[in-house]
């Protein structure tokens, strides 16, 4: 039985394991066809910060599956009513699989500590490793073979770009985020990552400009996180050099993508230009977050009963 609370938690060939059924549940979605995997299964979503990609993406990857969902909100009392552990033990008798948006990275941890079903990691202030995997996935569906091109990451040192930090090292692609200073990738978090990967290529930068150079895909997110609603307007006016607009656009590559998690705060980290322009591919990157996590649920159940 596996979890995936960061990406650390899948070796290489795993991760690229997980993106090679994606891409055959997709074609297969696509041709007409919802392969009935999991008949009857369960799975469970308990989140506490809100989601529109997340919460369907999860929801529909599992009714094409053959299963079910239970949204769990506060009203479960989690946290409240009984200790973690005992919460975790009994949620884990009745769902096969556990999709956990938290607003704390321990609460997934402490959750995964006590399940006896998959946790996965729908979003913490550490970590978004299921966003991570649809964004490769829509970068191989662009470019073919991604390995040794370069993703640069446009804003904030945050979950979002820490995951995909962690799933360019993996699987060989460069990386760059172009920050702020005090905004950079975190030096734990980059120790982590040179210790399974030696050989990554990462690279901080305060200048947007010359990251986007040889850029294959240029990535932005909001600049306050939910979470960080406290901190919006010092974080707009230290991150204003770095909005993703047409003039940096035109720095890239003609053929960069460009890449928003979403939700995006349209003026802000990008401009409307450029979320609508034809090197926006926004639209099938939220998209394969069904596709995604269609292969990360394949490959999850498929080892239930492992170790
Ligand atoms: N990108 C993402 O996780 O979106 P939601 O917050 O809507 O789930
Ligand atoms: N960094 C953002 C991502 C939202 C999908 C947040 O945590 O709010």
């Amino acid at each position: 039985m596996r979890h995936l609370l960061t990406l650390f938690d899948l070796e290489t060939v795993e991760i690229e394991a997980v993106l090679r059924e994606a891409a055959r549940l997709k074609a297969d979605c696509l041709a007409g066809n919802r392969e009935p995997l999991f008949p009857r299964f369960v799975q469970a979503l308990l989140f506490e910060k809100p989601s529109l990609r997340t919460r369907v993406s999860f929801e529909t990857a599992m009714v094409h599956l053959g299963g079910t969902t239970l949204y769990l909100g506060a009203d479960v009392g989690w946290g409240k009513r009984e200790t973690p552990a005992d919460f975790s033990r009994v949620l884990s008798q009745y769902a096969d699989v556990i999709v956990c948006r938290a607003k704390s990275h321990s609460t997934v941890e402490e959750l995964a500590k006590y399940s006896t079903a998959p946790v996965i990691n729908g979003l913490t202030d550490l970590s978004h490793p299921c966003q991570a995997l649809a964004d490769i996935l829509t970068i191989q569906e662009t470019f073919g073979d991604i390995k040794g091109r370069k993703l640069t990451f446009v804003g904030d040192g945050n979950n979002v770009s820490r995951s995909l930090a962690l799933i360019c090292a993996k699987l060989g692609m460069k990386f760059t985020l172009a920050a702020p200073a005090s905004y950079e990738l975190d030096e734990p978090w980059l120790n982590r990552i040179a210790e399974v990967c030696p050989g990554f290529e990462v690279e901080m930068t305060n200048d947007p400009v010359a990251a986007v150079k040889d850029a294959a895909a240029v990535y932005t997110d909001v600049w306050a996180s939910m979470g960080q609603e406290a901190e919006e307007e010092k974080r707009r006016k230290d991150f204003a050099p770095f909005q993703v607009n047409f003039k940096l656009m035109e720095s890239a590559p003609k053929d960069a993508i460009f890449l928003h998690c979403l939700p995006a705060k349209r003026g802000e980290e990008v401009t409307d230009e450029v979320m609508d322009s034809p090197q926006s591919a926004i639209v099938a990157q939220a998209g394969n977050r069904m596709h995604a996590q269609k292969g990360l649920l394949a490959w999850l159940l498929a080892r239930r009963n492992e170790g």
